[in-house]
């Protein structure tokens, strides 16, 4: 696949209520994107239980304490998953983010820069919910997928997701996904949560697939593994048909800088230090 742009398109992936499918869905998002030939980081920004390690059966190296105390990079917490992407995971010290001192902001910033520089897609998992922490990396990632069940609960959750993104972040554009659904339920379901965004938010969502509901999904995470795609076609091909839906999607020309945007915009660091400390 011929690259459009020299950032790393930075999509987080995100959801209302916990539980519906993200980690699942980012994991083999990110297994698609590698066999078709992009280099993709799985970014673990879940606070909870560590869950992309988990489901990948890899074990994290270091924390981001020893990388800002200067005993380790980032790129050397980087892991190779054997699906062929690399995963870093934020160890639970991510809740520390928006507390950092402006010089731990910017040892971030070098370090995530210097490490996702060679990435074409970064994909971030968010964790669930409305926190601080899930808010700052959608706020601040080029592109967010918005991760939903039929259930009402999930629906009502994803409004609120949106609403406050939109609200408090200005975040205007989302992308959308139904799990564990047909194709047709998962267009209603997409259609229902429509029709409470164009009625009461000013915002823009855009509908990129479903997952249909496979007992496959459950053994798979049990054996912490993916799916094989030739083993199990009719559950992978809804999950690459969102890929391909996801990376034929414009890129926002306004936030195309990737994790260079990305540090800046969430942490606040001035445009330029990185260019210094990259060089
Ligand atoms: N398409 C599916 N078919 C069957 N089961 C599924 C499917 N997607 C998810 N599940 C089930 O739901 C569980 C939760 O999935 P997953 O861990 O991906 O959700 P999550 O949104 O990342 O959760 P959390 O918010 O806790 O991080 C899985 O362990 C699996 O049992
Ligand atoms: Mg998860």
């Amino acid at each position: 696949m011929s690259l459009e742009h020299s950032t790393p398109h930075v999509i987080a992936v995100s959801s209302g209520k916990g539980g519906v499918g993200k980690t699942f869905i980012s994991t083999h998002l990110a297994q698609r994107a590698v066999a078709q030939g992009l280099k993709v980081l799985l970014v673990d920004a879940d606070l909870g239980l560590a869950n992309v390690d988990v489901m990948l059966g890899i074990s994290t190296k270091g924390s981001i304490k020893q990388m800002l105390d200067g005993d380790l990079l980032l790129v050397d917490m980087v892991v190779s998953a054997k699906q062929g992407f690399d995963v870093f995971s934020g160890d639970g010290s991510f809740c520390e983010l928006s507390h950092l001192t402006p010089t731990q902001q910017r040892v971030m910033l070098d370090e995530m820069h210097e490490a996702a520089k060679d990435y074409d897609l970064v994909l971030i998992d968010t964790g669930a919910g409305i926190g601080e922490n899930v808010l700052y990396f959608i706020s601040a990632a080029e592109s967010t997928l918005i991760v939903l069940t039929p259930d009402p609960n999930s629906l009502r959750d994803a409004y609120a997701l949106i609403k406050v993104l939109s609200q408090k972040r200005d975040v205007r554009r989302f992308m959308v996904a139904v799990n564990q659904v047909d194709e047709s339920n998962g267009r209603l379901t997409f259609r229902r949560l429509l029709s409470l965004t164009d009625r009461y938010l000013d915002v823009h969502i855009d509908y990129v697939g479903h997952m249909i509901d496979a007992p496959q999904v459950r053994e798979a995470i049990q054996k912490q593994t993916l799916l094989n795609p030739s083993a199990a076609p009719l559950v992978t091909e809804p999950l690459y048909q969102m890929l391909n839906t996801i990376l034929s999607r414009p890129r926002d020309s306004f936030r195309t800088s990737g994790l260079q945007f990305f540090w800046q915009h969430s942490l606040g660091v001035k445009a330029g230090s990185i260019m210094q400390a990259g060089d």
